[in-house]
């Protein structure tokens, strides 16, 4: 939108996390509150955003990497009506001005647009809702006869009548800029809190007889705040549930949907079905009839169909193709390319590695910097060396190798196509194609041998 300009509240100090951290970086869904506040500004295409941050709290600055933002430093916090003053300079003369909370994390793109449009006709937009207990918030003041918006009146500000009105301001606004810049010049810090509060403007449009408008958010838990770990973890509860019920619909099976945690994007296919306490983070996206076994965290993952990963299976920054069958207890570390049809069994740790089709690394084994051929047998605990303490060498596994039990393969080093390594071997060596290589010395048994005996 052209004439958009976003304005995100960020200055508060947020004591009541009893944390170091400042509260807007506090993560939900795997991502800092601001930064969903900011996802969804964008979703908007807004002219400019301008993030208000506090005296101290650069970390909220350095945190978020975004070139577009302006970021207006509030020092000392005089109120919600301040913060908009320090952003003055900085907005259009024209359009109008959305304020956000970056500790309001849940408001949606689709409630944002309903208010804008209200004021896209020029109007001041309110976001306001009905609260069963409007303890703490401002109300909303409406004149007897017409019914129209008045006055906001903060909580510590109002008389008894006042208080028994149950439609509370979100706190969520937008503004014609023209206005802005006429009104907040005017406000007053006459009030309970000495604040400057960005909601006494109501009552100075509504005396200057400007049309004020309200919307009204698409679910209450869009404008919920965060104040507290408690409240924290409520709203990301809303969150996981809201998209486990996403997911539902799109019919994915959810073993348990209040157990499946997202933290970025899940893309599913027909029939996928998730079983309990699974992670999933960054993206991850799963083909048809894909089964995830319960207790699997995967981070940035695309898993094609008929694959299933077994439980206890812990995958990141891979790819793995179709038909495939992967744990219990597998660790497939960043840059693994597992082919289809392939069987990574218990125990299993594989990095930076790509599979070809057919391969089996059933048991008890490291694959490193190693790219494996099509239809390889790798017996169990078999162990790739790619490290001498300083540098990181390749291991080559050519198709049709079978490797006996407990093997270690000295990298660089190039198992050749259709070879056979007897159990226990340390191959050092390049090997011949079709033969079959071993390295262990020749069992013996020595007569008269006694077992120690204590003296
Ligand atoms: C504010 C509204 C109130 C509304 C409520 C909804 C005002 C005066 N009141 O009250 O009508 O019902 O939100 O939750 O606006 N902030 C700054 N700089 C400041 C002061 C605040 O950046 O100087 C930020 C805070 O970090 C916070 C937000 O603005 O994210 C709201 O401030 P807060 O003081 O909590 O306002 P409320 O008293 O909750
Ligand atoms: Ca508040």
């Amino acid at each position: 939108m052209k004439e958009l300009n976003v304005i995100i509240l960020a200055a508060g100090l947020g004591k009541r996390m009893n944390s170091s951290l400042p509260k807007v970086l506090h993560s939900l869904a795997g991502k800092s509150l601001l930064s969903h506040v900011l996802d969804t500004a964008n979703l908007l295409l807004p002219h400019k955003i301008c993030v208000v941050y506090g005296h101290g709290n650069d970390a909220v600055r350095n945190a978020i990497v975004n070139d577009g933002l302006i970021w207006v430093k509030q020092k000392p916090q005089l109120g919600t009506g301040h913060a908009l003053m320090q952003a003055l300079p900085h907005l259009d003369k024209k359009g109008l001005t959305l304020v956000l909370y970056g500790d309001v994390p849940l408001i949606s793109s689709e409630t944002l647009k309903e208010l804008l449009s209200d004021s896209l006709k020029g109007n001041l937009a309110l976001l306001t809702m009905r609260a069963d207990d409007p303890t703490g918030y401002g109300r909303i003041v409406r004149d007897t006869e017409a019914n129209n918006i008045i006055a906001i009146v903060e909580d510590k500000d109002t008389n008894k009548d006042q208080q028994k009105i149950k439609e509370i301001n979100t706190g969520i606004m937008a503004i014609p800029n023209v206005n802005l810049h006429e009104w907040l010049p005017k406000l007053q810090n006459k009030n309970s809190q000495k604040e400057y509060y960005l909601t006494d403007i109501v009552a100075i449009a509504a005396k200057a007889g400007e049309k004020i408008e309200a919307a009204h958010p698409s679910n209450n838990w869009e404008v919920l705040g965060v104040n507290s770990k408690v409240q924290l973890a409520a709203l990301e509860r809303t969150y996981q549930r809201n998209y486990a019920e996403k997911l539902l619909e799109q019919g994915v099976t959810l073993a348990d949907p209040s157990r499946t945690d997202i933290r970025g994007e899940l893309n599913c296919g027909r029939d996928v079905e998730v079983d309990i306490n699974c992670i999933f983070e960054g993206e991850v996206k799963l083909g048809d009839e894909v089964k995830i076994g319960a207790h699997c965290i995967l981070k940035n993952v695309e898993i094609d169909a008929g694959t299933t990963i077994l439980p206890f299976s812990l995958i990141e920054d891979a790819g793995i193709g179709k038909n495939c069958r992967v744990g219990p207890f597998s660790r497939i570390r960043p840059g693994t390319n597992l082919a289809d049809e392939i069987h990574i069994g218990n125990f299993v740790e594989i990095k930076k590695s790509s599979i070809n089709s057919g391969s089996k690394i059933n048991h008890l084994s490291y694959i490193g910097d190693a790219t494996v051929g099509k239809k390889v047998n790798v017996g169990a605990g078999t162990i790739t060396c790619n490290y001498d303490g300083v540098n990181k060498f390749q291991t080559i596994i050519e198709d049709d190798v079978f490797i006996g039990s407990d093997t270690q393969l000295i990298a660089p080093v190039k198992i050749t196509s259709g070879s056979t390594i007897g159990a226990g071997s340390t191959i050092t060596v390049d090997t011949l194609p079709e033969k079959l290589t071993l390295s262990r010395s020749k069992q013996r048994s020595i007569t008269g041998w006694k077992r120690p005996a204590k003296k």
